[in-house]
């Protein structure tokens, strides 16, 4: 679900023609919709209703502060992977009680960070993390609430570069290892179990290995209760996937829910829930521009403004992003095959191969949907190309939310060392 639709023949995000932003602001541009993120939240909540639930929203998916503020106003908590994330979630007003603070590889600095701030939980994924965490909290005078983040070994995810519960991965302590590390906690300071914690992956559509990971997850809650841990929360990750195509047809959120209610009734438990995608996912899109038609013996190739340092998920997962023209074609309008490639030098620049779709002639502009999450977060300067620039839009108004910098900005960072100068 979401609010790009053709009006009067010209794609809109609600109440804005995306042309008037392309002539505006450029290309290449994400544009975000308001209504389709608050949606997305309420429906999530709603899935929840009830429950004790924490909805923390997973920041990497779309870390911009508008994003997150609209969020925030919708009772979003954060879920955070680097002291950056963090500080941009309480930036956008997400109080540090409403987030967790995961990832494989917290520095002490980090972790000093999200102590002064009071984050609700830490994340561990590992031993060393965990002595680690113990000797900031002793120096900073305080205890760090912490759920130890376990690999299921189950196998899940829209791809392989987006599995992240087998046994192999780098996430999460080795299951086996997970009671040792419960009862080596009890005896550190400095750090106290609230929980357990699981992720499997990513763009799941399919519950089943999600509730297989789940209920393993919670026969350890219970085998920890029974060993003397009083843990009162369990987090259970994100990755419900969404549509990318009319086809798809991932689990819905509402049984999403039920799964999990089913899972943890009766225990008692705070559960912590980590979506990125299914919130952000497809209420974004990016515009671009044509550029060229260039023929091959074998194909047409069309080459477009916008590169896989925009927008990156074709190249880094085979990922297939719909893409439309912004003016509507005709019903009848004849397809064309496509090779739909990027300005970078690298032969993974390349956004759909042999893609059918109506012709669209160089200067028009087409937009890449169901991109809001890991879109921009993604995008690089790679081939000195600035940032990609980010459009938010609510209702009939629309505001860049983050500008596409000067070259003067792009290279500030860099300076000529003295035997050059
Ligand atoms: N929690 C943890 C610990 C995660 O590692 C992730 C995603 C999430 C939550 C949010 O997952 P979501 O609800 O968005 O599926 N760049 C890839 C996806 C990488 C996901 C990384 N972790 C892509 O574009 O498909």
């Amino acid at each position: 679900m979401h609010h790009f639709n053709y009006e009067q023949g010209r794609l809109h995000c609600e109440g804005v023609d995306l042309t008037e932003i392309a002539d505006q602001v450029g290309t290449p541009v994400y544009v975000y919709s308001t209504a389709t993120l608050r949606r997305h939240a309420k429906v999530i909540a709603a899935a929840f209703d009830g429950m004790d639930c924490l909805i923390a929203y997973s920041v990497k998916a779309n870390g911009n502060l508008a994003v997150l503020k609209t969020l925030a106003s919708e009772g979003c908590g954060a879920d955070v992977v680097s002291g950056g994330e963090l500080r941009r979630a309480l930036a956008a007003g997400i109080p540090a009680e409403r987030i967790v603070f995961s990832g494989v590889g917290k520095t002490r600095a980090e972790m000093a960070l999200g102590l002064e701030q009071g984050i609700h939980q830490f994340n561990v994924e590992s031993g060393a993390e965990l002595i680690a965490l113990s000797e900031v909290a002793m120096s900073l005078n305080t205890v760090a609430p912490i759920a130890l983040r376990v690999n299921p070994d189950v196998a899940a995810g829209g791809h392989p570069n987006i599995s992240t519960g087998k046994a192999g991965d780098k996430f999460g302590v080795p299951w086996a290892e997970a009671p040792e590390l419960y009862h080596q906690c009890k005896a550190l300071p400095g750090v106290e179990a609230v929980g357990v914690d699981v992720h499997i992956g990513s763009q799941i559509g399919d519950l089943e290995p999600m509730r297989a990971a789940f209920e393993k997850t919670i026969g350890l809650v219970k085998f920890l209760r029974d060993a003397g841990h009083d843990l009162k929360r369990v987090d259970l990750g994100g990755g419900l996937g969404i549509p990318y195509r009319n086809t798809d047809a991932p689990a819905p959120p509402s049984d999403y829910a039920q799964m999990i209610r089913d899972v943890t009734e009766g225990l008692g438990l705070q559960v912590i829930l980590e979506p990125g995608r299914v919130i952000a996912g497809n209420a974004g899109v990016m515009v671009s521009e044509v550029l060229y038609h260039k023929p091959a013996p074998d194909r047409t190739f069309m080459i477009v403004d916008a590169g896989m340092n925009d927008l990156m998920r074709p190249a880094l997962y085979q990922a297939h992003h719909d893409i439309i023209p912004l003016i509507e074609p005709a019903a009848d309008a004849p397809s064309t095959e496509y090779d739909i490639v990027g300005p970078i030098c690298e032969s993974t620049d390349k956004f759909a191969a042999k893609r059918a779709m109506p012709s669209v002639a160089p200067g028009e502009r087409i937009a890449f949907m169901s991109s809001g999450a890991y879109g921009a977060v993604l995008s690089s300067q790679y081939n000195a190309r600035p940032l990609v620039a980010e459009v938010l839009v609510d209702g009939d108004q629309f505001a860049v939310v983050r500008r596409r910098p000067s070259f003067e900005q792009m290279i500030e960072l860099e300076q000529m060392p003295t035997w050059l100068t």
